[in-house]
């Protein structure tokens, strides 16, 4: 059963952040503001991000009026609340008297007051500066009816080297492990240049004027990060819980934010929120291009909560200010790509910001009201057309998307691959390996989870773990029964290499006994040069058949009980193996020893695909295509982001959503434009 986001409202929701506390002396844009929302069919905004300095212009001096006043109208109104905790930017009067509240940076330099997103999170005063906050407007705005959520902070992130961070950096250390130093000394490998510790209090955070050689403390640290970020974020969420425990709460995520493990934090919020700010009509990338990009956070935040949609918080209408180039969205993509939203399996389309301000940092960033100031700029009926569409597609609310395979995505493998001292410099590219394989899960209109390597394997026939090189405690084991109850599971060179500790398995790679699992072990591993290329080539009775390109890595293989399905064409390891299969139980383990261009894996792909009995649709190219869910209908999204007419196959008559006609087998696209099939199952 999915879970709808938002009864109150029943629809999905249309939304934008709004700070009106700039505008608090122009009543006049204040009204025009609700009458534009209400006609480009605004149903939610987002308040008070950022507005911890009207709010509470002095410690203790609370200032709600302005916004219940604005909450109250906007309620009347029909535009529904999404209330922010201000905690991510402080006010003058916090830093000067609390100066701990400031981040300090790696190189032990504590920052002066401004900008924002700088707290560190360890400072007491600061989180109990932001409890009272949450308490005070829990207790004030807790039961207004306009209320839809709570939204905590703003794009979290940090990594603070203050000495209280340091502290408690030990006292995560000593708690996982067991108070016992010579248990890190083994985990961390520390005898290695001599860097044994006697005790807890002589580790420093790793900074670039210290200690980075120790891929255990770095791990650790990234760790201690994210537990320190779900701390502060969870201090912020029992405020709420306590006080409003039936408003969902939820903070916005980053693309692949380097720093934290949104996984963890995640299972802490009710809904996944996130930003999404690609390049749209860059010249690097065709539109279709910079879509699957974005599908691939898109579906990574679905992937967090598969049980319920997420939502897109923030977005633009039209341009950003940060961008190298900042172009215009063209005319008709922000519609597409909104609709392409919601196939990924967003139940809203919201964006940074409602008006743009007069000054300050973001006053050029695109908005839905201009400096201008009308309601007939294209970009407002942009706007405007969204709206339309939204509310005709009510009933796609809390479908989901059920897919049948999964490519693990792991962050904690992500920050051990690009630490560990292998491979080549600039090509390990882990998270673009994995992004080349979900485009090709793309390209066959398969729907594909990303989960990370300790999620459920449950309702999955395929899983794909590219370069899966820690292993996390229980992951071989999830894997081998995975396969066992008749999974096909795909893995790369470098998988198993080391354990949760990043200490090397001993006895041959992949570790923990999926040399088993898989029938061989790694002996070797060649980097090739940029330009340098090798090749494997499927043997004669092989279901896959070809010659493809290999390129930057060819693991050395040596097969004990796996058959071998192609051999490398070059080099000194010509005729070894260089992808082979095992069958354990029910399933087989595939080991894909190189990195192949993509017609390679696609080739391997396509024949699991068939083995899993999973369809894949045929598409023209520049067309995605996504299929959402509820018990009684299926709803099939098609985006064309090519400038010519497109004809899909769809599989069987229906109705087309956003014209309200009836459909038989194929269906005709205009140029950039999308068709939504929905069909009773
Ligand atoms: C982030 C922030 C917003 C705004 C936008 C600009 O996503 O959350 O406050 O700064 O970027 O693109
Ligand atoms: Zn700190």
């Amino acid at each position: 059963m999915s879970i709808k986001l938002f009864p109150q409202v029943d629809a999905l929701l249309h939304g934008c952040d709004y700070n009106p506390e700039q505008w608090l002396d122009r009543p006049d844009i204040l009204e025009e503001d609700v009458r534009y929302m209400k006609q480009a069919g605004i149903n939610a905004v987002t308040l008070g991000v950022f507005s911890w300095s009207v709010c509470e212009p002095d410690e203790g001096d609370y200032h709600f009026e302005w916004l219940q006043e604005i909450m109250d109208n906007l309620y009347k109104n029909g535009i529904y609340t999404i209330l922010a905790t201000p905690s991510a930017a402080r006010p003058a009067w916090l830093d000067r008297k609390y100066p701990d509240a400031m981040r300090t940076d790696s190189k032990g330099v504590r920052n002066l007051h401004g900008e924002r997103h700088n707290n560190c999170f360890t400072s007491l005063n600061y989180r109990r500066l932001v409890r009272l906050m949450d308490e005070a407007l829990a207790q004030r705005f807790g039961h207004h009816p306009g209320l839809l959520m709570w939204h905590i902070d703003n794009e979290i992130g940090c990594e603070c080297w203050c000495d209280a961070c340091r502290t408690k950096f030990q006292t995560f250390l000593r708690k996982k492990y067991h108070n016992d130093i010579e248990e890190l000394n083994q985990a961390w490998w520390t005898t290695f240049w001599s860097h044994r510790f006697n005790s807890f209090e002589q580790i420093d955070p790793p900074t670039s004027r210290g200690e980075r050689s120790i891929h255990g403390l770095n791990l650790d640290w990234k760790r201690f990060t994210t537990a320190n970020a779900i701390e502060f974020m969870k201090e912020e969420i029992n405020v709420f819980r306590s006080n409003t425990p039936d408003v969902p709460v939820t903070t916005n995520f980053m693309h692949l934010y380097p720093l934290l493990d949104y996984n963890k934090m995640a299972k802490e919020l009710d809904v996944v929120s996130w930003d999404s700010y690609p390049r749209w009509n860059t010249a690097e990338q065709s539109l279709y291009e910079t879509a699957a990009g974005d599908a691939f956070d898109q579906v990574m935040m679905r992937s967090f909560k598969k049980d319920r949609p997420y939502m897109m918080m923030e977005s633009v209408p039209s341009l950003v200010n940060w961008h190298e180039f900042n172009k215009l969205k063209r005319p008709k993509v922000h519609k597409l790509t909104s609709i392409h939203t919601l196939a990924c399996g967003s139940d809203t389309v919201q964006y940074f910001q409602w008006r743009k301000g007069r000054g300050s940092y973001e006053q050029y960033h695109g908005a839905v009201i201009d400096h201008l100031g009308r309601n007939d700029t294209r970009v407002f009926k942009d706007v405007e057309e969204v709206g339309k569409v939204l509310a005709g597609l009510s009933e796609i609310q809390a479908t989901l998307i059920n897919a049948k395979a999964a490519i693990l995505y792991d962050q904690e493998n992500k920050w051990a691959v690009e630490d560990a001292a292998a491979l080549a410099k600039k090509t390990k590219k882990y998270p673009e390996t994995c992004m080349d394989i979900f485009n090709l899960f793309m390209k066959h209109g398969v729907d594909v989870d990303l989960i990370s390597s300790e999620e459920s394997y449950d309702g999955y026939d395929v899983l794909v773990a590219p370069m899966l090189y820690l292993l996390k405690d229980g992951v071989a084991d999830a894997l081998k029964a995975f396969v066992e109850r008749g999974g096909q599971l795909v893995a790369t060179y470098f998988t198993g290499y080391v354990d949760k500790n990043t200490l090397c398995y001993l006895g041959g790679f992949p570790g923990d006994g999926l040399t088993e699992l898989f029938g061989l072990y790694a002996e070797e591993i060649d980097t090739l040069y940029p330009k340098e290329r090798n090749g494997i080539a499927f043997l004669p009775d092989s279901p896959v058949k070809g010659t493809f390109t290999a390129k930057e890595y060819c693991e050395i293989i040596k097969v004990r009980d796996a058959e071998v399905l192609a051999n490398y064409t070059d080099d000194f390891y010509k005729d070894m193996p260089a992808v082979t299969v095992k069958k354990t139980g029910a399933g087989k383990a595939y080991y894909v020893a190189t990195r192949t261009e993509s017609d390679g894996m696609e080739a391997i792909l396509k024949h699991i695909w068939t083995e899993a009995g999973i369809a894949v649709k045929k598409l023209p190219e520049g067309v995605e295509y996504h299929k959402r869910e509820n018990a009684q209908y299926s709803y099939e999204f098609y985006m064309n982001y090519t400038e010519n007419e497109q004809t899909v196959d769809t599989d069987g008559a229906g109705m087309e959503l956003l014209s309200g006609r009836e459909v038989s087998d194929s269906c005709t696209i205009p140029p950039l434009d999308s068709i939504i099939i929905r069909k009773r199952l």
